[in-house]
């Protein structure tokens, strides 16, 4: 949890996710070869990022290039290993890569991000109560979004 509802949530849904298609892989790789399953992980992660950069951009978030590169550089290691199980049929370079990149990213990465909008916030909550001035939310609504 790095405390930003509509981000903590995606980010219980892939977890889930990713410990369902572990389970799968043990289970059965014929499973875990349905190529909608393989597709289905990516287009999660894929979308979760776009999410996850639109609010840091209407925050104005100042790690937004570093965090961008960061989840781009995830999808082109995981389309590798993706086309590396297709060759091999080993599931657990995927499932490992995955479990073990999400909880270091969530922390090192993903959990800033809810300290900069606390901090955001009571910096103008402070200066609210100080110059009279806007208690507006630091989130902001993104241009042509
Ligand atoms: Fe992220
Ligand atoms: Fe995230």
């Amino acid at each position: 949890m790095i405390g930003i509802k509509s981000i903590d949530i995606e980010h219980k849904h892939l977890v889930d996710f990713v410990n369902m298609v572990e389970r799968s892989g043990i289970e059965s790789h014929a499973r875990l070869m349905d190529s909608k399953l393989i597709s289905s992980i990516r287009t999660l992660f894929h979308n979760h990022f776009i999410k996850e950069e639109d609010l840091m951009f209407r925050i104005k978030y100042p790690e937004l290039n570093s965090h961008m590169m960061e989840h781009s550089k995830m999808l082109t290691d995981l389309d590798v290993l993706i086309s590396n199980f297709n060759i091999t049929g080993q599931a657990a370079p995927v499932t490992v890569f995955i479990s073990d990149w999400i909880v270091d990213h969530m922390k090192t990465m993903d959990f800033p991000i809810a300290q900069f909008i606390k901090a955001a916030t009571a910096m103008r909550q402070k200066a609210a109560t100080t110059n009279q001035s806007s208690t507006k939310s630091p989130i902001q609504k993104r241009p042509n979004s």
